[in-house]
């Protein structure tokens, strides 16, 4: 028998997975071919989906992109047997881009099937749970809080006081909010964990809700991902029927059950406030802070609030110990980010390494440059509300601090490249449109500022009073950065002047070089 893994990806879904794993069954039959086809989880490799990998003695073969019409082709070159190929790539744990990664939450991503709990525990599956069911809730906060673990959502903020906060608090009922909103352009990441590894997500909220005295957890999952919809449910529903979840998990004292909710589409509803609005049924609206959502959160309970990656994280914490995990990393920027290259690249994809590496070797050791082969101008960073950096920025560390000092974010690791042809007095006018669009229209600043933001940039762009316009912008960037309730509003301006800065020759203002003159 051999294993043939085909990607169930939502990517590689995109460009016809499906029809492949039907051309090698059909081959295979006319073959007499003893064949299993594994739909497994992307390696991330995303620019090779879809990646059929052949199981062999050597280890696995990828092939990649490959369509339903090389099917015949390659079952004629014997690629069962991992024979040469125009679309053989080698052993895919020795491609580059795969090689010098540092999986630690990806670690099975690709590589099991992702429903089966024989293959997730064969790959070290239940093994953080095993030992956070014998730990004890304040030992395991304790653990998460050595690992340096933080917010993998955006905002970096550390996971043990968070949940130090919930298990301090006293309370019937707590629960455990997972956001899997994942609004951020370009990133892509909890969607490849929850499509790729889904029990590992649920693994890492049970140890979340014992840790924090918690028995009920909510995957808040955005609507337009219907792939990870259906591997949630079902690895929820084998995760209970194997009492990894449920009432007294594997015999314990410790109950725990997960209901997934779909969002209706917001931006806004990926933060954090009113996610928990949207959860409760009503339209997504931020809350006043505070309370804290950690002291009252869901339905007015104490909530741990976490991204999928910081829960997702959680399992291999636990399992290694959270010295294990904080040996990865620089500064204050513990364990690894999954980077999301995406945009104009040539390879684009999850590329999760130790925080330290720089953009440049991102973009072009992994991305290997532009897909339109024309130079890097600009990369946004850390989603729609993140800074644009300049070429000559790109040796800057993936390092919370490091791009703090620059006035960006790492954000949720999202990494968008432009080549020269981008207009940057556009993409900050767009920073605007999008604030105007997705605001939940709570308060002044950034529902009227962004508006307004919009159109002085236009007439910046058409050439009106520029200099008036551009002090107006200015004016107006601070007040949506001092006044807005949330990030959202506070953050818009971060685009906006991050493209004034680094390119004023798109707003008619002299280039850096010679204004310095
Ligand atoms: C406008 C806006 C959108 C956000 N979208 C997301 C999102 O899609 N996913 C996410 O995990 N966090 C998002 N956040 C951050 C959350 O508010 C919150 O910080 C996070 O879910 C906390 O989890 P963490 O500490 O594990 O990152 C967003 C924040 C803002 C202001
Ligand atoms: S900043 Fe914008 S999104 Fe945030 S509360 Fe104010 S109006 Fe709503």
């Amino acid at each position: 028998m051999t294993k043939v893994f085909v990607p169930c990806d939502a990517a590689a879904l995109s460009m016809g997975a499906d029809a492949v794993a039907k051309a090698i069954a059909k081959e295979a039959k006319k073959a007499k071919a003893d064949v299993e086809i594994v739909r497994n989880g992307t390696r991330g490799m995303l620019w090779l989906e879809p990646l059929v990998e052949v199981e062999t003695e050597q280890g696995r073969i990828a092939y990649g992109p490959v369509t339903a019409k090389d099917v015949p082709d390659l079952f004629k070159s014997n690629f069962l047997a991992g024979k040469k190929h125009k679309l053989r790539q080698g052993l895919t744990d020795d491609i580059p881009y795969f090689k010098n990664q540092e999986r630690l939450t990806f670690a099975r991503c690709g590589i099991t099937d992702p429903l089966s709990l024989e293959d997730y525990q064969a790959h070290g599956g239940f093994e953080g749970l095993k030992k956070a069911l014998s730990m004890g809730p304040a030992d395991i906060v304790a653990e998460v809080a050595t690992s340096g673990l933080r917010g993998r959502g955006g905002a970096g903020f550390p996971a043990g006081i968070k949940w130090k906060t919930v298990h301090d608090a006293k309370a019937d009922q707590k629960y455990i909010c997972c956001n899997a909103d994942e609004g951020d352009s370009g990133t892509f990441a909890d969607r490849i964990l929850m499509e790729g590894d889904p029990l590992c997500l649920l693994e890492g909220m049970a140890i979340a809700g014992i840790a924090v005295g918690a028995t009920k957890g909510y995957i808040y999952l955005r609507s337009e991902y219907p792939h990870a919809l259906v591997a949630l449910r079902e690895a929820i529903r084998v995760a209970n029927e194997a009492s990894w979840l449920g009432k007294k998990i594997q015999g314990s004292k410790y109950d725990f059950e997960v209901f997934v909710r779909v969002g209706a589409g917001a931006y806004i509803c990926g933060e954090e406030t009113s996610m928990l609005d949207s959860l409760e049924g009503k339209r997504g609206m931020v809350r006043y802070k505070p309370p804290l959502p950690a002291l009252e959160g869901l339905f007015g309970k104490p909530t741990v609030i976490n991204n999928v990656l910081s829960l997702a994280s959680v399992p291999i914490i636990i399992a290694k110990g959270g010295e294990y995990y904080r040996d990865f990393g620089v500064g204050k920027s513990r364990g690894t980010l999954a980077f999301q290259i995406a945009g104009n690249i040539k390879r684009g994809g999850l590329v999760e390494k130790a925080f330290g590496i720089t953009a440049r070797e991102l973009i072009e050791d992994y991305g290997g440059g532009t897909l339109t082969g024309r130079p890097v101008r600009a990369v946004q960073f850390g989603g729609p509300l993140g800074a644009y950096l300049p070429e000559d920025k790109l040796d800057t560390p993936m390092d919370y601090e490091a791009f703090v000092a620059e006035d960006a974010m790492v954000g949720h690791g999202g990494v968008v490249v432009f080549d020269d042809t981008v207009d940057m007095a556009k993409m900050a006018r767009f920073a605007m449109e999008f604030c105007a669009i997705e605001s939940c229209g709570k308060c002044t600043p950034c529902r009227i500022g962004s508006v307004r933001g919009v159109e002085v940039i236009e007439r910046i762009m058409a050439g009106e009073s520029p200099e008036q316009n551009l002090e107006l912008l200015e004016d107006l960037c601070t007040t949506m950065t001092d006044g807005s309730m949330c990030a959202m509003g506070g953050l818009t301006p971060m685009p906006v002047m991050s493209a004034l800065r680094h390119f004023p020759e798109d707003f008619d203002r002299p280039a850096r070089a010679e204004a310095a003159e």
